[in-house]
């Protein structure tokens, strides 16, 4: 058996790790960035936080905001389009899932425009060109996009939402900076750290797990389990904890797969745009209860 990992070329972590982003992008030879995000980012001021370091650093920019959640099949063309237009060298993913994983999908059509569809993208297709470079930075603790060889996409004509695995999609570097996670309110905390919990036990318990996927696995469980409703009830030290936790335990599944939930939670958000830490949330227990038959 020969066990594979694909890991970030680097990764920061801690209160004011994004303010390495410049020093970063310097030394990798990047000129100007193309900052995937959302509206509600951009209006609650958390993405602020990174364009006053670029602004500080007089790092030249451009956002592109019009991402959604669930995100479809057309932001993604639309993110393509406008990042050809910019002159942008570099990619930065700068939200939850949905823009980290718009991001990864701009940047892989960027690179491969044969698959400009979006669609034949899904699964694990056969790309020739690494993404144009990504720096990963999240905002919620869930997805943990900014490490995984994921990305997924909802394909808005069939109201499914399907998955890209791709290594030539994982950011270069990924800032885990808990400052851009501290804004997210009770419920977003909640159900974000309900995916990161649902991807430590389907990771651990997936066929696929080993010795090195397992210590992942196993110590995000034990930080899910003390800091997630502590967080959720505003307890600072342990939302970073939280931030933690969901990129930890990234690291291991992206590697070894997931199981039942979030094949079942992809169907309800596709079709009910229902919130994917939500829908694990509701099917992690009866498919453990399944799975322990
Ligand atoms: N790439 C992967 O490996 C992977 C893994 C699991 C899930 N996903 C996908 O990621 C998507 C879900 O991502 P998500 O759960 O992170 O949420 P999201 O990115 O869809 O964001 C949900 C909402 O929360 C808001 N938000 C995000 N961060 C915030 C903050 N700090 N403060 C206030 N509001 C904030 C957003 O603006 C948005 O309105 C789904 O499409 C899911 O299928 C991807
Ligand atoms: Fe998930």
């Amino acid at each position: 058996m020969v066990y594979r990992m694909i890991f970030n070329q680097t990764a920061y972590f801690g209160r004011g790790a994004v303010r390495e982003i410049p020093e970063v992008a310097r030394k990798h030879g990047f000129r100007k960035a193309f900052v995937v995000t959302d509206p509600v980012l951009l209006e609650t001021g958390t993405a602020r936080r990174v364009l006053d370091v670029l602004d500080a650093a007089g790092m030249e920019y451009e956002v592109f905001d019009n991402v959604r959640p669930n995100p479809p099949v057309e932001c993604i063309q639309d993110g393509v389009l406008r990042f050809n237009a910019s002159g942008a060298d570099f990619l930065i993913g700068l939200g939850g899932g949905s823009p980290q994983d718009t991001c990864k999908g701009i940047g892989i059509i960027a690179a491969n425009p044969e698959f400009g569809d979006v669609l034949s993208l899904e699964g694990v297709a056969d790309t020739r060109n690494p993404s144009v470079p990504i720096f990963g930075v999240p905002t919620t603790a869930g997805t943990a996009s900014e490490t995984t060889i994921n990305y997924v996409v909802t394909d808005t004509r069939n109201k499914r939402k399907f998955v890209a695995v791709d290594p030539h999609d994982i950011p270069v570097v990924a800032f885990v900076d808990p400052d851009l996670t501290d804004s997210m309110p009770r419920g977003l905390k909640v159900a974000t750290g309900l995916d990161a919990l649902t991807h430590a036990i389907e990771g651990y318990v997936t066929p696929g797990a080993w010795s090195l996927s397992d210590c992942l696995s196993m110590q995000t469980i034990r930080m899910i389990a003390k800091n997630l409703a502590r967080s959720a009830d505003g307890d600072v030290p342990a939302g970073e904890q939280m931030a933690y936790a969901s990129y930890i335990t990234g690291m291991a599944y992206s590697n070894v797969g997931l199981g039942l939930v979030h094949g079942m939670a992809h169907p309800l958000g596709g079709r009910l745009g229902v919130a994917h830490g939500v829908a694990n949330g509701i099917l992690l227990a009866p498919v453990m209860e399944y799975n322990k038959e």
